[in-house]
């Protein structure tokens, strides 16, 4: 009687054992958070910023030579507008402007003074600037006839 008592537990025992290593397994089995990978999809678009006029209220821009006396109005509106974000030649809040004039179209540049708002929305180049500078392009709202001067201005800045 004893025996058969002993063997019964025994059996029981190993059972439980059993059903422990199973359990082990299965843990064994679940995925780790870590390895489960999330894709993620960088889009990469490609613009021609020499090409590309923005969105704003300037069309067409032609320049002529450049015009000392526009360059002189246009630095003093740059000193009082402008130079609380922009140095010419480095980058502080906003990207250095040497060169400017040289990298995009003149009409891009009027719309990015004129309509800054709008243009880090909807223009791919002002966007991806945003993204790299991570402060918005303040409007000063300037004048189309400010705007204009500010880029003779900066046309002698290459
Ligand atoms: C409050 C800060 C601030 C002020 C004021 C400001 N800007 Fe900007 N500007 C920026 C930032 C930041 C960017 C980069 C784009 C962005 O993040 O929106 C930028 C971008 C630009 C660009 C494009 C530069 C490039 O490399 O393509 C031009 C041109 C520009 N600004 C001209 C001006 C002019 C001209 C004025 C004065 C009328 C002015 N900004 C005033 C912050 C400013």
């Amino acid at each position: 009687m004893k025996l058969k008592f002993l063997t019964v537990f025994a059996l029981g025992a190993l059972l439980i054992s059993c059903g422990g290593e199973k359990a082990k397994e299965d843990v064994a089995k679940t995925p780790v958070k870590e390895e489960i990978k999330t894709e993620v999809k960088t889009e990469v678009v490609k613009i021609d910023p020499m090409t590309d006029k923005g969105v704003g209220p300037i069309k067409t821009l032609t320049l002529g030579d450049i015009d000392d006396s526009l360059v002189a109005i246009g630095h003093e509106v740059y000193k009082v507008k402008c130079t609380a974000c922009h140095k010419i030649s480095k980058r502080f809040v906003g990207p250095g402007l040497k060169g400017v004039t040289e990298r995009r179209t003149p009409e891009w540049i009027m719309n990015m003074i004129l309509n800054p708002e709008l243009m880090v929305k909807e223009n791919e180049t002002a966007k991806q600037l945003l993204i790299e500078y991570s402060a918005p392009m303040a409007n000063q709202s300037l004048t189309e006839e400010e705007a204009r001067a500010i880029l003779e201005y900066l046309r002698t800045k290459n």
